[in-house]
């Protein structure tokens, strides 16, 4: 095995083995903090440490590309009420930040919404573990997500990360594209909290997906 590949099969393993821990003090602990308006941020938030489990060198094309909002429309709907915050397929096309608001006690999205109008909206995972989609327009159903610490070996690593229920591991799977992503393919974001193995076949990844982290830039 080349240096290059032990080298990426360091990273998957180095990936395994953090351990998150909650960011106390709500948002002023986060970057770019305003404290009169009681938010921080927006900041873009990209793929970190991404790797394919299935490639022996574990490449995975993603690092770095940030985040969009991708809407779509359900029955009867006659505007935008929710959508999926997914990763770019593209790093140059135009990205949604996000935010996090002591307000609303959550991070929230600049997204589109009503007819033709974008705002910012608050983003929860949803509460079905084995397809925890980070979304907004979610309600009752859903959990919202946390900054945290990464933690190895009891030393604090850098950056801060985004996740629930203490993981901050998702995963990234490509779609196609659809009427909400302008018809650019986009990848779907989903926590692999607990439980989050596929339900029949027992995999943790499914089929195409990479794993990875979600950093909070300027972090
Ligand atoms: C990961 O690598 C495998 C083996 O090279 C490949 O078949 C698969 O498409 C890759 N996954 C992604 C998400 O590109
Ligand atoms: C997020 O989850 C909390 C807890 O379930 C819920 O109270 C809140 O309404 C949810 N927010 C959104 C925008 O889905
Ligand atoms: C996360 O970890 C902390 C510290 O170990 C613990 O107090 C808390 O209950 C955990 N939360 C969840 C949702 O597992």
């Amino acid at each position: 095995m080349s240096l290059l590949l032990a080298g990426f099969s360091l990273l998957a393993a180095a990936q395994a083995a953090v351990r998150p821990v909650e960011v106390s003090g709500g948002c002023a602990s986060l970057p770019a903090y305003d404290s009169s308006a009681r938010i921080a941020g927006p900041w873009v938030v990209p793929v970190d440490s991404c790797v394919n489990t299935t490639a022996t060198d574990n490449v995975c094309s993603m690092e770095g590309f940030g985040s969009e909002a991708v809407y779509f429309l359900q029955q009867g709907d006659t505007s935008v009420q929710r959508g999926y915050i997914a990763i770019v397929s593209k790093n140059d096309l135009a990205k949604s930040p996000l935010r996090c608001n002591d307000e609303t006690n959550s991070f929230e999205s600049y997204v589109p919404s009503g007819v033709s109008g974008a705002e910012w909206k608050s983003v929860n995972v949803t509460d079905i573990p084995y397809s925890a989609q980070l979304m907004w327009g979610l309600g009752q159903y859903s959990l919202p997500i946390q900054a945290y610490h990464h933690y190895r070996n009891g030393v604090k690593q850098d950056g801060i990360f985004l996740g629930a229920h203490n993981v901050t591991t998702w995963a990234l799977q490509l779609q196609s594209g659809s009427a909400g992503s302008g018809g650019k393919p986009y990848w779907l974001m989903r926590l692999l909290g607990p439980n989050s193995a596929d339900p029949v076949t027992g995999d943790a990844l499914a089929e195409g997906e990479y794993r990875t982290f979600i950093r909070v830039d300027g972090s």
